[in-house]
């Protein structure tokens, strides 16, 4: 299990020398979704799947909105990232629901507070469990965060339901780069073990 782990990784390069179909892809994806925990398995994760032409789509929309904000040398920058993403086979929109998160509030007012918390925590791991799954497919990926500067283009052009909150975005595609040497703070700052 740790190596199935260990295989995630951040990878920017993508490309489209991928063995597999699109459907073939689509499945993994809801798959990794649709096996992951959520508290009472209210399954508030919810995913938009671009495939091709619709996930250049979005990467032109991220394009439009930055240049409305960001100053001429940061905008290089990101353009320049962005067009590795753009380079990909997809990009999984993730959103959590939130008319989940209200009913769950009422239903039990008791964990009121805690409900959105839990939203958060369920769509970072259905995030994990897809970023997982597709790089022991050997598909690389990435996370990103373009909410909520892109949220109502995206919104408008895949006609996504208003209680849908976008969280975040994973770009994915043939890993086109080795990936760079992972570094790790030293065990004695995060670990404690008590007997
Ligand atoms: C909650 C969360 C948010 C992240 N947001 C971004 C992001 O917006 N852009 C990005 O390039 N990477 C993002 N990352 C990826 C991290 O930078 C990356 O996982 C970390 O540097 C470790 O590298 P690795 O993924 O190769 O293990 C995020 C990761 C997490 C868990």
């Amino acid at each position: 299990m740790l190596e199935l782990l260990k295989k995630r990784r951040t990878q920017y390069a993508l490309g489209r020398n991928l063995n597999f179909t699109e459907d073939a892809l689509e499945a993994l994806i809801r798959e990794a979704i649709r096996h992951s925990p959520s508290p009472f398995n209210s399954q508030s994760s919810r995913a938009v799947i671009l495939l091709g032409d619709a996930s250049q789509r979005f990467w032109s929309i991220v394009r439009e909105e930055l240049r409305t904000i960001l100053a001429a040398d940061m905008l290089e920058a990101s353009l320049d990232k962005i067009n590795g993403f753009a380079a990909g086979v997809g990009t999984i929109l993730f959103f959590e629901d939130q008319q989940t998160v209200h009913d769950l509030q009422k239903q039990w007012p008791l964990y009121a507070d805690h409900f959105p918390v839990w939203s958060e925590q369920s769509g970072g791991m259905a995030q994990y469990a897809v970023w997982t799954t597709l790089a022991n497919a050997g598909v690389g990926a990435s996370l990103q965060h373009y909410n909520p500067i892109v949220d109502a283009k995206v919104s408008e052009t895949w006609d996504v339901p208003s209680s849908w909150k976008l969280r975040a975005q994973m770009p994915f595609g043939s890993n086109e780069a080795a990936f760079p040497e992972k570094t790790f703070m030293p065990d004695e700052m995060r670990f404690r073990t008590h007997r």
